[in-house]
C-alpha cells in the first residue's frame, strides 16, 4: 500500500465489463471517482541516490527481512473461493456504491505501491542488489493485492484500467527520505486499517458484506513486513531519523497522513457504517495505533490524545463540506474560488495549528519498545 497523502492528478479509469458493455459489444466507461487531494498518489524518486545508499549500518536486519520476504508466506493465500460467487448481488445499491469506491481506492493505492517498488527494484538492481531484491518482493506482494482487489471489482462488472492508470497518473517526485517517511506510514497505517476491520468483523460476522474481508488477516501481515522493511531502512540511514530537521519532517508526515485519512474516511462514513463501524472511532483507533508504532523509528510522534487534536481535524472536515458545497454553487470558476477562499484559509490555519502542537519525543512515549 502506498500513502494516502495525495495531490490532484489524472483520474483513474473504471472500465465496465460484462453485462454493461455497449450495444456493439465494446466496453463502455463509467465515470471514475473524481480525483481530489484525498485520492492516492503515484510516486517517483531519485534512483541514483537510492542505488548509492550504504546499508551497512543495519545490513543484518535488512538481510533478515529480505529472508522473510523470500519465504513468501502468502504465496497461496490470495485464491478466490466459492464464497465470492453471487456475493456482489447481495449488496443493496447504496452499499454497493460505497463498497466499489473502497475497492477502487484500495486497488489504486496497492497498485501505486507496486509501480514504485517495481521501478526501484529495476533501477537499482546492479548497484544495490539487497535493496533491489527487497523492493522486488514487495512489488510482488502489492501486485497480488491490487490484482485481488481488481478481481473483486470484476464481480461488480467493473475493472480498474491499470495500464491507463500507469500511463496517465501524474507522478510526484519525492527525495528518498520522504519516500521512506511516506511509505513507512502508509504500510503501517495499512496494517492497522486491515487488522482493525478484520478483528471487528470477527466479532460481528453479520456485518461482513463481502468475502474479501476474510483475506485481511494474512494480507495485513504483508503490509506489516513492508513497514518493518522501511523501519530497518531508515535505521540504515540514521540521518533520516535523527536531528532537528528529521523531527520536523516526521511531524509533518504523521500529520499529513493522519489528517488526510481522517477527512477522507469521515467523508465516506457510509462505507464504514455498512460494516457496522463508526468512521471516526475507527480512524481514532488506527491513528493511535499507527502513532504508537511509529515511535519505534521516528524521533517524535504526535500528541493525538490532546483534546484539541480531533477538534481541529473536525474543523477541517466542516471546511471541506463547505468547499464541496461551494463547488456546486456556481458554474463560474472565479465565483467558486472566492466562495472557497475562506475555507481554504481556514484549513491552512488548522493544519498550521496542528503542526505546531507540541509533539512527543519517542523515547518518552514508548521506552520499552525503543
Ligand atoms: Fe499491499
Ligand atoms: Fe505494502
Amino acid at each position: 500500500m502506498v500513502p494516502p497523502i495525495a495531490a490532484p492528478s489524472a483520474p483513474g479509469t473504471l472500465r465496465e465489463s460484462g453485462a454493461t458493455s455497449t450495444a456493439d459489444g465494446s466496453p463502455s466507461f463509467k465515470d471514475p471517482v473524481k480525483d481530489t487531494i484525498l485520492t492516492p498518489r503515484f510516486y517517483t524518486t531519485d534512483f541514483d541516490a537510492m542505488a548509492a545508499m550504504d546499508l551497512r549500518p543495519n545490513e543484518v536486519e535488512l538481510e533478515a527481512i529480505c529472508e522473510e520476504f523470500r519465504k513468501d508466506y502468502n504465496r497461496h493465500h490470495f485464491v478466490r473461493n466459492e464464497e465470492f460467487v453471487g456475493a456482489a448481488d447481495k449488496l443493496d445499491p447504496d452499499t454497493r456504491k460505497v463498497f466499489v469506491e473502497f475497492l477502487e481506492q484500495s486497488c489504486t493505492s496497492e497498485f501505486s505501491g507496486f509501480l514504485l517498488y517495481k521501478e526501484l527494484s529495476r533501477r537499482i538492481k546492479t548497484k544495490n542488489p539487497l535493496l533491489a531484491e527487497c523492493f522486488a518482493h514487495m512489488a510482488r506482494d502489492e501486485a497480488r493485492h491490487a490484482g485481488f482487489l481488481n478481481k473483486s471489482m470484476g464481480d461488480f462488472g467493473l475493472q480498474l484500467d491499470l495500464g491507463f492508470l500507469t500511463a496517465n497518473k501524474a507522478y510526484t517526485f519525492f527525495q528518498p527520505k520522504f519516500i521512506f517517511y511516506a511509505t513507512y506510514l502508509s504500510e503501517k497505517i495499512g496494517y492497522w486499517r486491515y487488522i482493525a476491520i478484520y478483528r471487528h468483523l470477527q466479532q460481528h460476522p453479520e456485518s461482513k458484506i463481502f468475502p474479501i474481508f476474510n483475506f485481511f488477516e494474512n494480507w495485513c501481515q504483508d503490509e506489516n513486513r513492508h513497514g518493518d522493511f522501511f523501519d530497518a531502512l531508515m535505521k540504515a540511514q540514521p540521518s533520516t531519523v535523527r536531528g532537528f530537521q528529521a523531527r520536523l519532517w516526521c511531524r509533518f508526515f504523521l500529520l499529513a497522513v493522519f489528517a488526510t485519512m481522517y477527512v477522507r474516511d469521515v467523508a465516506r462514513k457510509e462505507f464504514y457504517e455498512a460494516l457496522g463501524l463508526d468512521a471516526r472511532e475507527y480512524d481514532k483507533l488506527v491513528i493511535a495505533k499507527t502513532n504508537e508504532t511509529s515511535a519505534r523509528v521516528f524521533p517524535v510522534v504526535l500528541n493525538v490524545e490532546h483534546p484539541k487534536f480531533y477538534t481541529r481535524l473536525e474543523r477541517i472536515v466542516t471546511n471541506n463540506n463547505a468547499l464541496n458545497a461551494a463547488d456546486q454553487s456556481s458554474s463560474i470558476q472565479v465565483i467558486k474560488a472566492i466562495r472557497k477562499l475562506p475555507f481554504w484559509l481556514g484549513n491552512g490555519l488548522e493544519m498550521a495549528k496542528l503542526f505546531l502542537m507540541a509533539p512527543i519525543r519517542s523515547e518518552n512515549f514508548q521506552p520499552a519498545v525503543r
